[in-house]
């Protein structure tokens, strides 16, 4: 049997979104190489404060240690050989000096500023897998490269394990004319929102999100809608609408006097809200659920009052997106399923190295 092509990764995120892709690269490593000559082979982990290489290919026990250092929270900076942080452009050129072909480069931050790197990493001629949305969703100007290299994926940026990019680039390659997206794109405010609909005062359940571990640890940069904002950017941007973030209106689920406050004010002050929002729901029928709709000049992304609409039926953090085009135009094209998680997230991004990897045989 003739030896798998070795195509090597550098993993710039040791989070919890990289650390599960690492658990499954190391389970589906030889059955994937078995079944399509490709051998996906680390050679580069890197956190925010080190990094940890070896360009014939990191071990799976080296590997392994690093994953479990990270679990407990620390850095790769403990780990044996670890260097101090390059920064993700240097790692990209540290590959090239090692003569490494057709690389790709896994972004599983949640960071700005990758942009560089990840354009040098293209000009290589090596692949970009994305679970960062940011560079997709910064000025059209830097991302428009992104959109329309056959080179990037970014199936994990938008519904999290649901092929959300997938199905749009789908309709998009054959032909068909998105009218419009709608969906709800947020686990965590999809969460929010079904403890809203059970009754509970909004300041409980935002603290519940909290201490699930479901928002970030300021909560605002959840309820500020940003993160939504981000992800109805990149479906409009792949839909054919290159539009840029200002097109998006946002209406957060906060007052902006608050945007300035500490996290620990925030949450002390986040009852005030409790009366606004329950006399909101109380005078619309429906359920409330934290909506992005676009079309090709625009969008909003707001919570809504919804009672027929497909979103009514989602519970926890579920997603759902529906996509109305010429084709698919009585009836949109609908996914509804598990919209955070990441295990389901980390398998996306498998799923895009593999396609690139296979593409490179
Ligand atoms: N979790 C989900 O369910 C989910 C679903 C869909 C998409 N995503 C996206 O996936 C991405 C990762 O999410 P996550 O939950 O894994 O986040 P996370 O746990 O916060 O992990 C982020 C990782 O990036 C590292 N990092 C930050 N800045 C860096 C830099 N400049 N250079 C190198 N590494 C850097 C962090 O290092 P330290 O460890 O040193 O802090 C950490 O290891 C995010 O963009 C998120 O939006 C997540």
């Amino acid at each position: 049997m003739t030896e798998p092509r070795r195509i090597p990764l550098i993993i710039v995120g040791v989070g919890n979104v990289g650390r599960a892709f690492l658990a499954q690269l190391t389970q589906t490593r030889d059955a994937l190489a078995q079944r399509y000559g490709v051998e996906l082979s680390p050679v580069a982990l890197a956190d925010s404060r080190a990094t940890l290489c070896d360009a014939e290919g990191l071990s799976a026990q080296a590997v392994r240690a690093a994953a479990d250092l990270k679990v407990g929270g620390r850095s790769l900076a403990e780990a044996p050989g670890a260097q101090p942080g390059l920064a993700a452009r240097e790692l990209v050129e540290w590959a090239a000096r090692a003569g490494l072909e057709r690389a790709i480069v896994v972004d599983t931050t949640a960071t700005d500023g990758m942009e560089p790197a990840l354009q040098r990493a293209l000009a290589l001629g090596y692949g970009v897998v994305l679970a960062n949305k940011r560079p997709l969703a910064g000025p059209w100007e830097g991302a428009q490269g992104f959109f329309e290299s056959p080179r990037v994926r970014f199936e994990a940026t938008v519904g999290a394990g649901l092929p959300v990019i997938n199905t749009l680039r789908y309709l998009v390659d054959t032909g068909d004319e998105i009218a419009r997206i709608e969906g709800a794109l947020s686990g965590t405010l999809g969460y929010l929102c079904s403890r809203l609909e059970d009754g509970e005062p909004f300041s409980l359940a935002v603290g519940m999100a909290r201490s699930k571990g479901y928002t970030e640890p300021d909560p605002r940069d959840d309820l500020s809608g940003m993160d939504v904002a981000r992800k109805a950017l990149i479906l409009s941007r792949l839909a054919g609408w290159p539009m840029e973030l200002e097109q998006i209106r946002v209406e957060p689920l906060y007052p902006g006097e608050m945007a300035a406050l500490s996290v620990d004010e925030f949450m002390a002050q986040l009852p005030r809200l409790d009366s606004d929002f329950a006399a909101y729901m109380g005078a619309l029928a429906g359920v409330p659920r934290y909506l992005a709709e676009i079309g090709p000049q625009g969008g909003v992304v707001a919570l809504r009052m919804v009672g027929e609409r497909l979103a009514a039926q989602l519970r926890g953090t579920q997603n759902q997106v529906s996509f109305s085009t010429r084709r698919y135009d009585e009836h949109p094209l609908t996914l509804l399923g598990p919209g955070a998680g990441m295990e389901i997230t980390a398998a996306a991004v498998l799923q895009d190295c593999m396609q690139l990897a296979r593409a490179c045989t």
